[in-house]
């Protein structure tokens, strides 16, 4: 399955602020959201939805509705928080769940220090969330585990992504969707996506 990306004008305009060392971290925990809904937007379009009558001020009428908790949203802390405040806001009442992971900058491999999903998670439409797809170990990781407790209906959003890690992933779990707004040139030695946007996490909460 290719991956999707999010070719855009609007897009590319967003990244263009977002890439820039320049930008502080108002301004990209910002574009980090708005960036996120728009691939939640491309992510669920096919979201299943069931007509129920409401009455308008003028008229009775049929309505097509999402059922909210079919949705789990899973991001990877820490960066993958940054994304969530954007999923929330297209569908407010989907479950949230947390995989805390982090690379070990000399081995480059994901080390795992929380799990939570929400119950049930084997019968919903599960999103995880991580703005860089860089070697690909998080995103693996975090799925072979939501796998582990049944989950089976499984997408995975990225702001950016490295050629490397979209094969990694899918070699690894090829019926996983991917939704990406960038992909980039490659990996550096230190293991970040070149051109990139540099560490997300500490962009996210200013923590560098
Ligand atoms: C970053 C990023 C991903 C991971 C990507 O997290 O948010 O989770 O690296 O790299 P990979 O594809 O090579 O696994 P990091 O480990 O820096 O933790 P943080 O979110 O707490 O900053
Ligand atoms: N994690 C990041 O935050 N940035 C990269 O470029 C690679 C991994």
């Amino acid at each position: 399955m290719e991956p999707v990306i999010l070719k855009h004008p609007l897009i590319d305009n967003k990244l263009s602020i977002l890439r820039n060392k320049k930008t502080g971290t108002k301004e990209f925990r910002e574009l980090i959201s708005e960036i996120s809904m728009f691939l939640c937007y491309e992510a669920l379009k096919d979201a299943k939805t069931e007509t129920v009558e409401i009455e308008t001020p003028v008229a009775k009428t049929k309505v097509n509705k999402v059922n909210e908790d079919d949705y789990a949203f899973i991001p990877i802390l820490r960066a993958g928080t940054g994304m969530l405040d954007g999923l929330i806001k297209v569908l407010p009442n989907a479950k949230i769940g947390h995989i805390g992971l982090f690379r070990n900058e000399t081995t480059l491999k994901p080390v795992r220090y929380y799990y939570k999903v929400p119950k049930d998670i084997d019968k919903k439409q599960v999103v995880v969330l991580d703005p860089m797809l860089a070697t690909g170990g998080s995103a693996i990781d975090a799925i072979t585990m939501l796998k582990e407790e049944g989950a089976k209906n499984i997408k995975f959003l990225c702001i950016i992504s490295a050629p490397e890690g979209i094969k990694k992933l899918q070699e690894v779990h090829p019926d996983v969707e991917i939704y990406t707004s960038a992909v980039d040139e490659k990996l550096n030695e230190k293991g970040y996506i070149v051109p990139g946007l540099g560490d997300a996490g500490d962009r996210i909460f200013g923590t560098k």
